[in-house]
């Protein structure tokens, strides 16, 4: 089949890449000249393991094409895909500008039946919204083409992504048109052999759909980040806790993990859009409400831990926090919505300095950095350590941050010889707290009981 991907995003490009690897023959458009350049000269413009090779053998085997022309994208297409980001609006919605403008360019160049896909998270109603500016663009040019729209969520994860994509849990359509969730289904198969993966629906079930696995996730976050705070006071451990809960098959162990928020470019836009689509139609979902106020609260509590270590704002003044770990999780060098961010900023409010490792993100860390504080105050009060032993160097305490893989043994004697204050504060819960009692550190973690 003949398929464009337009939006050279995470979904897109991986979106693109893995339809190639099958067979199909893909073209991914980006209205980004420069990402574009970049893809055709063999870069990738974001990190996500084994994307580079997936997209380097599928171009070199002809089957993935890039292209910032429209034209190219809409000619002989199958199937476009509109993989384009949905960003926040300042009220919390989804920003629909870059899909319709995306739905008006394929109007104004159709020629043969095609099925468009809406693959980006977008508000329920929304595949109504892209029919109807396709059509007014065809009205335009007294053409009659015909098409359909459906809806088509994607639930990989950054960092996983090729493996999700690959061996999807399920495959959601939502299609009002039977023709077009046949060649959906087609499209797909390769992709559901074994067991059938695919479940069909109407579309805005589909486009719910989508929404409900994110606030699902995000609360379930939210619940355990709230019952791990609970733990401290009463003197129980979030990690004992959570893994009696998840051998219930009915609550199973995966996304139980109390840390320092949920982040990325999914969770905490979802959580807001939904609760906007809701009040647009006149419904308040408090639940949700209540999952992105505990999250937005969560990220603050390993800043209030060591306000409480340092007695005090002001005991932070001057010292040197070692970060380990920025990104939002490990495996990607997202820092959209990153916890690191908020503390970071709360430690540059109270006067002190950062120095942090992390294995892939520094670079995009510091640009964020850069734009959120200005390069002054970066180049002032913030290092990027080249290793995570660098980061320790004069450092008064160590807070884990992102849990990266090459944290997850470290050196505990060596920890304790380098930290002034022989602290560390582990906002993912990865330590044994017994282990660096053993090792003469102080240990918070996040709901943690303290070792005897
Ligand atoms: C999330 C969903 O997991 C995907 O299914 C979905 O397709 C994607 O959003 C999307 O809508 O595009 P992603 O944002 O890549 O994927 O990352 P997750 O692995 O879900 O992690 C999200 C955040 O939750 C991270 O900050 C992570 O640290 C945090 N988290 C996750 C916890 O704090 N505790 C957990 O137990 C799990």
């Amino acid at each position: 089949m003949n398929i464009s991907v337009i939006g050279t995003g995470y979904v897109g490009l991986v979106s693109g890449a893995c339809f190639a690897e099958v067979g199909n023959t893909v073209l991914c458009l980006d209205v980004d000249r420069r990402k574009i350049a970049m893809l055709e000269a063999g870069a990738i413009p974001i990190h996500e393991p084994g994307l580079d090779s997936l997209v380097q053998r599928n171009a070199e085997a002809g089957r993935l094409l890039f292209s910032s022309d429209y034209d190219d994208a809409v000619a002989d297409a199958d199937i476009i895909f509109l993989a384009v980001g949905t960003p926040p609006d300042e009220d919390g919605s989804a920003d629909l500008t870059h899909i319709l403008s995306a739905a008006r360019s394929i109007g104004q160049r159709l020629v043969k039946p095609a099925v468009i896909v809406d693959k980006s998270t977008v508000p329920v109603g929304t595949a109504d919204k892209v029919r109807a500016a396709i059509a007014a663009e065809l009205a335009r040019r007294g053409v009659e083409v015909a098409f359909s729209v459906v809806s088509n969520p994607e639930f990989l994860k950054e960092g996983a992504a090729i493996e999700d994509f690959m061996r999807p849990d399920r495959i959601v359509v939502g299609s009002d048109d039977p023709d077009a969730a046949q060649q959906m289904r087609k499209l797909y198969a390769p992709f559901s052999r074994n067991h059938e993966k695919f479940v069909e629906m109407d579309v805005r079930s589909a486009e719910l759909t989508k929404y409900a696995a994110n606030a699902m996730l995000a609360t379930r976050i939210s619940f355990m980040n709230e019952l791990a705070n609970l733990s401290e006071v009463l003197g129980a451990d979030i990690e004992a806790v959570r893994l009696g809960i998840g051998m219930d098959p009915r609550i199973g162990p995966d996304f139980l993990y109390a840390g320092m928020g949920y982040g990325g470019s999914c969770f905490p836009k979802d959580v807001k859009a939904l609760v906007k689509t809701a009040s647009d139609n006149g419904q308040h979902l408090h639940l949700l409400s209540a999952t992105d106020m505990v999250n937005d609260a969560q990220k603050n509590v390993l800043f209030s831990k060591l306000v409480r270590f340092f007695g005090g704002v002001e005991g932070l003044h001057g010292k040197n926090i070692a970060l380990w770990g920025l990104s939002f999780k490990p495996d990607t060098d997202d820092m959209r919505e990153a916890p690191s961010r908020i503390l970071i900023r709360a430690l540059f409010a109270a006067g002190a300095r950062v120095t942090a490792y992390d294995p892939v993100a520094a670079g995009e860390a510091r640009r964020v950095l850069a734009a959120e504080h200005g390069e002054r105050l970066c180049d002032e009060r913030l290092a990027l350590a080249p290793s995570a032993h660098a980061a320790l160097e004069g450092a008064d305490v160590l807070v884990l941050v992102t849990e990266w893989k090459e944290f997850r043994a470290p050196d505990l004697p060596l920890l304790a010889a380098s930290l002034r204050h022989k602290a560390v504060f582990d906002g993912r819960n990865l330590y044994d707290p017994a282990a660096f009692a053993a090792a003469g550190l102080v240990y918070e973690g996040i709901g943690r009981r303290a070792a005897a």
